[in-house]
């Protein structure tokens, strides 16, 4: 069973900037955003979960194993992270390879690999790419593949660290696809976003990081209604949030088509 307790965590890289401060949560197959302002402390408190870093005190705890007495190897194949930048997780002059390192790294044998390494290619369009040198495709294209990589290796926790950088609209789209069939198919998602649009439309639960604490942690709808928290925050509304609030003050739109369906519009 799947499971991801974090419990009373510190941490921090030099002791006079702690990072952050007894923090405690538990994960659930809600899809899950975690958002805050740049340094906040997103990008390592998932490399906590995976096990990349270990807590200054507190524990993490992955499907009941302490990340402090696994080793990461083992931690990998329960969970997966797409890193922020591609160029720091591809490696590999092929794509194909590229993306069959992590499923036979964690012990999928090479038919089982190769499966879920092509089906992963198709699930972000990128198919007719995988005989290509990832260097020499776009940005764009490189995260799709890195995200490709952590898809393939089938992990029961999948966390994606700003998936939408350098997408355009049609790449949003195929991420939000991504991320409901996983989840279709029991996969817990986490995910760090900057882009409050796509949190809104692709995340049933939200968790604000704010000097080095949880802010905020609750269904979607619920936080884009703490305004003024998030303002403080500094954190923008939804562009369609913002839009209701000038109209309505105390209903949240979180979609375009929930905006024009409602009966006034
Ligand atoms: N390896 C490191 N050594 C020292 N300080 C670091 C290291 N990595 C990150 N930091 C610092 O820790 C703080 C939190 O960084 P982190 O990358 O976790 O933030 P973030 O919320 O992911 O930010 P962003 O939105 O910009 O990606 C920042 O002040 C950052 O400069
Ligand atoms: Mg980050």
């Amino acid at each position: 069973m799947t499971s991801i307790a974090v419990q009373s965590l510190s941490f921090y890289y030099k002791k006079e900037a702690p990072i952050l401060t007894d923090i405690t949560l538990t994960f659930d197959q809600r899809t899950t955003a975690i958002i805050g302002q740049n340094g906040a402390g997103k990008t390592t408190l998932v490399k906590l979960l995976k096990g990349l870093l270990k807590p200054v005190s507190g524990d993490v705890l992955i499907n009941d194993q302490n990340t402090r007495a696994v080793s990461v190897s083992k931690l990998a194949g329960h969970i997966g992270l797409v890193f922020q930048n591609p160029n720091d997780q591809i490696f590999k002059s092929k794509v194909m390879d590229e993306v069959m390192f992590g499923p036979l790294n964690v012990g999928q044998p090479k038919e089982e690999a190769l499966t879920n390494s092509m089906n992963a290619l198709q699930m972000v369009g990128m198919e007719d790419k995988k005989d290509d040198h990832p260097y020499d495709l776009s940005l764009s294209e490189r995260k799709l593949i890195s995200i490709a990589s952590i898809v393939a290796m089938n992990t029961d926790i999948v966390i994606f660290d700003e998936p939408t950088i350098a997408q355009d609209h049609a790449g949003k789209e195929i991420i939000k696809r991504i991320i409901h069939d996983l989840q279709k198919k029991g996969k817990w998602v986490i995910t760090i976003i900057h882009d409050m649009d796509f949190v809104a439309e692709a995340f049933e639960r939200t968790i604000v990081l704010a000097k080095g604490k949880v802010l905020l942690d609750g269904a979607t709808r619920e936080i884009f209604l703490q305004k003024e928290v998030l303002v403080q925050a500094g954190l923008n509304l939804p562009h369609v949030t913002q839009l209701g609030y000038l109209i309505e003050k105390n209903k949240t739109f979180l979609t375009i088509d929930e905006f024009t369906e409602d009966s006034r519009f």
